[in-house]
């Protein structure tokens, strides 16, 4: 593990790290990123102290369209580590495919990035960001954003909490692992799943259109049923889902 006490990105640095030729697991977590970066371009504020921000390098040897399923694995040993550590206290849902929801609003996201050579793929990191003890946010995003410490009224130890994802991780990894899709796991995530027989907007590249969305599939894609009756699977890569009112 390697640990800053200021970084721009634990994503950008673990990816020097996985080109220096860093192990399968290594993870790099800081206590504050002056760059830290979400989905779809975003900036993730990462204030000091109060939160976990870290990124594990993983050497999968599967086919590179399997890799936007570690998302779906890392959002749930996010959200049992979450509970654990919590005493099981408080709901934590997921809204698919990456952010982690307590009571209707987003506690944490995953930024998973892959570098894919002519052999397959060459490593995928798995960023996440978790709002553990932060009290106060943005005005952009207070509305939407809260921590484990707002909804627990209590503060929780990053170190611990940080322990229990990694646990819950190798194991749902190996899980994956056994078959390269979530056939072992999706009972687990479909029963914390928020984005589920309810309408949805998904936002795509070429723009948005509204959907029910039914559930997941063992590759880990979202089933929707457009306004005009079609049924499509969207992979997790490619989009993001709002709730029709907002955003879950
Ligand atoms: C999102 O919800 O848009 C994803 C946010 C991911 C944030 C984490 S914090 C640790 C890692 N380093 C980054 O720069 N981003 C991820």
């Amino acid at each position: 593990m390697v640990y800053f006490e200021q970084t721009d990105s634990t994503n950008l640095r673990i990816k020097e790290l996985a080109k220096a030729g860093a192990p399968h697991g290594t993870l790099v977590a800081a206590d504050m990123q002056t760059a830290g970066r979400g989905r779809r371009g975003h900036v993730w504020v990462s204030p000091c102290g109060d939160n976990i921000y870290m990124s594990l390098l993983l050497r999968p040897e599967i086919s590179p369209d399997r890799a936007s399923m570690l998302t779906l694995v890392a959002a749930l040993s996010m959200a049992d580590g979450i509970r654990s550590c919590t005493e099981e206290k408080i709901r934590v849902q997921i809204k698919w495919p990456n952010d982690l929801v307590i009571n209707g609003r987003k506690a944490a996201g995953i930024l998973t990035e892959m570098s894919v050579g002519t052999a397959g793929i060459r490593y995928v990191v798995v960023g996440m960001g978790i709002n553990v003890n932060q009290t106060v946010f943005s005005r952009d995003i207070a509305e939407t954003a809260t921590s484990v410490r707002l909804e627990t009224g209590s503060d929780t130890d990053c170190a611990q909490l940080i322990a229990a994802i990694l646990e819950n991780m190798e194991n749902n990894y190996e899980l994956f692992l056994k078959t390269e899709d979530l056939s072992g796991l999706m009972e687990r995530y479909s029963a914390l799943l928020i984005t589920r027989e309810r309408d949805v907007t998904v936002l795509g590249e070429n723009g948005s259109y509204k959907a029910y969305a039914e559930g997941i599939d063992p590759e880990g894609r979202l089933i929707v049923i457009t306004e005009d009756g079609r049924r499509k699977k969207i992979c997790a890569g490619e989009v993001s889902v709002r709730g029709i009112c907002g955003y879950v």
